[in-house]
């Protein structure tokens, strides 16, 4: 029996029916309070689904991650990451002829015009990253918009094939521009991942010396940032999507929103954390600091709006640093060990349990992008070429289907209706 719930407003009682989900909490569909005159008020939008998805699935009771119905932890042992590009866009994992296919399309995109290389010019070496990928992402569309029939899956696909392609590209040039040195073309005999890492610290006309153990590593970590449903920056997307915006225009409202310290800013906020801490005798001291409500400082890297356990990624993401660090003959990396020693006092302490905060993806992150190699402030960078996926397969997701511009309302607390005041007469 279809379920339903009753609300009673200004005496009248109001019906209001409950969709079933697939997996995880049903909804109640409140669109038909507009005609009863009342709004919905969620800040933050704490308990409100802001559309249908078939895309990610994540318990955050049970620490549960599934991309199409795929355990994250199975993606990350046995996938590739451009495997789980196709599987996020296309809703199936590809055969070996499709994948193949997949691969090659994406090596063919991934050059940068010429003439728009000078998009960099306008940077000085001092810029963050993220700035100069943020304005890159969006200046794409200088290329495809006149081209661009948003409302055709095929044009869809072809933007989605060419974000995928270049966005490795352009950051690995937000990388060389900030040392001042040359950009190194993609070289379609590599691994998108080892392409990425050859682009950024290879030598112009020599072949790749990146280590199998990190191309393996970057790949995997780039599958663990693929998507995770209607976070800040995947809503920005669509809420910028649903304009009927330009998706490189679109995409790169998500790069914005993902650069705070609150989202995926904070990958290179841990590292700043652990550096500030300095030594593993204060790690108690930053603890005490995170629990005092009179201090905004937030222990980076903890804490997530929907896992109240353990991040599945977090998990991955702690052995991969671990392989990293062996690699490097890193195994007692000080900032590793202050990490797992500041995991097991936070895991310990009451105010964490209380309130289920866990390491989240971006604890350990940091440190394995420290031990590649990787400039603290290239990380978010890294989040974006592995959330990218994840940003257009849900831009293309809304586009698919009948879809309204996203336009909330408010609870207003302003002046009421008053007369304008001569200033003579103030
Ligand atoms: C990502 O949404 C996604 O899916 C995001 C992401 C993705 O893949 O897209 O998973 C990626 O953004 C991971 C989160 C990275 N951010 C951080 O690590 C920054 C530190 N974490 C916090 O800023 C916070 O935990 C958030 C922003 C992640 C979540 O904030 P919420 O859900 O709004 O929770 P809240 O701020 O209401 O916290 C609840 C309580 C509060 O205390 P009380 O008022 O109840 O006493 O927990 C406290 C908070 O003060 N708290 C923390 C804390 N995080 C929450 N206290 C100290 N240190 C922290 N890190």
């Amino acid at each position: 029996m279809r379920q339903k719930v009753e609300i009673t407003i200004d005496g009248k009682i109001v019906e209001l029916p409950v969709l079933e989900a697939a997996a995880g909490r049903n909804v109640v569909d409140v669109r038909g309070l507009i005609a009863e005159g009342i709004y919905t008020f969620d800040p933050g939008f704490l308990s409100t689904a802001s559309c249908e998805s078939r895309i990610t699935y994540i318990d955050g009771e049970a620490g549960v991650l599934t991309y199409r119905g795929y355990p994250i932890e199975q993606l990350a042992e046995e996938s590739s990451f451009l495997e789980v590009c196709y599987l996020l866009l296309e809703g199936e994992l590809p055969s070996e002829t499709q994948l193949s296919s997949f691969v090659q399309d994406i090596s063919a995109r991934m050059p940068i015009d010429d003439q728009f290389k000078h998009i960099f010019d306008g940077f000085t070496e001092k810029a963050h990253p993220m700035s100069m990928l943020c304005a890159a992402i969006a200046g794409l569309a200088s290329l495809y918009h006149d081209d661009l029939d948003i409302k055709n899956a095929a044009h869809r696909r072809e933007s989605a094939m060419q974000l995928i392609a270049k966005t490795p590209t352009l950051a690995a040039m937000t990388y060389r521009k900030s040392i001042g040195a040359k950009f190194i073309e993609p070289d379609p005999e590599l691994g998108y991942a080892e392409n990425f890492l050859n682009m950024c610290f290879g030598e112009p006309g020599k072949p790749s010396s990146v280590s199998s153990t990190l191309s393996d590593a970057m790949d995997r970590i780039f599958i663990l940032h693929a998507d995770h449903e209607q976070n800040a920056s995947t809503s920005t997307v669509r809420l910028a999507g649903s304009t009927e915006a330009d998706p490189y225009a679109a995409v790169a409202a998500g790069i914005a929103a993902l650069w705070g310290p609150s989202h995926g800013g904070a990958n290179e906020a841990v590292l700043d954390v652990l550096n500030e801490i300095g030594d593993e005798s204060r790690v108690q001291e930053y603890v005490d600091k995170a629990k005092d409500k009179n201090d905004p400082f937030k222990l980076m890297g903890f804490g997530h709006r929907v896992y109240k356990n353990f991040d599945p990624r977090a998990k991955v993401m702690q052995a991969s640093c671990h392989a990293v660090l062996h690699e490097q003959g890193a195994d007692n990396d000080p900032l590793l060990k202050m990490a797992m020693q500041l995991e097991k006092i936070a895991r310990e302490e009451e105010y964490f349990i209380d309130r289920k905060l866990y390491p989240n993806i971006d604890f350990y992150s940091g440190i394995t992008f420290k031990a590649m190699g990787i400039p603290t402030n290239m990380f978010t960078a890294l989040f974006v070429l592995g959330r990218m996926p994840g940003w257009i397969a849900h831009w293309d997701e809304m586009l698919s289907a009948p879809f309204k511009i996203g336009r909330p309302r408010q609870l207003y607390l302003g002046p009421t209706k008053r007369d304008y005041v001569a200033i003579d007469r103030r």
